[in-house]
């Protein structure tokens, strides 16, 4: 059976998407002030988690452990308004990709299930 990581084209794919949410954070000052100046490192283990989390090649996992993900943000004031910037910003991005629906669906729900589980004040 093929993954959604596959059906989307792999990690250009998501190399692409993790650009355009970027660039979407640069217009949100207060998103962007929780980010480090060098997104560099950011943009590297944003695509290789969702590659991972998407059935494509556990990188992420290999180098960084278990991704533990609400633990990585809790240093993180992260509030509603923050969730709804980080996930806005997120659409926005896919909506900038080519993408199938059904894939597209899948996508947007899991960045909105997991941007929820994220805030934490
Ligand atoms: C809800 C609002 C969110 C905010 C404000 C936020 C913000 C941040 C910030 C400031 C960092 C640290 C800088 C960096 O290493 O890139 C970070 C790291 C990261 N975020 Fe988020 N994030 C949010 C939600 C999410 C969600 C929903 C996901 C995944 C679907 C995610 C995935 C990641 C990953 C993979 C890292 C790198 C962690 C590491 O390996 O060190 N974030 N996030």
């Amino acid at each position: 059976m093929s993954t959604l990581y596959e059906s989307v084209g792999g990690m250009p794919f998501f190399e692409s998407l993790v650009e355009r949410f970027y660039a979407e954070v640069e217009h949100n000052a207060g998103l962007r002030a929780l980010y480090p100046s060098d997104l560099t490192a950011s943009r590297d283990s944003l695509a290789l988690f969702l590659a991972q989390y998407f059935g494509g090649p556990t990188t992420y996992s290999d180098v960084k452990g278990h991704p533990r993900l609400r633990m990585r943000h809790a240093h993180l004031p992260i509030d509603v308004a923050a969730r709804d910037g980080w996930y806005d910003a997120m659409v926005s991005a896919l909506d900038q990709v080519d993408l199938d629906s059904e894939a597209r669906v899948v996508m947007r729900d899991y960045f909105d299930r997991s941007a929820t589980w994220m805030i934490n004040v």
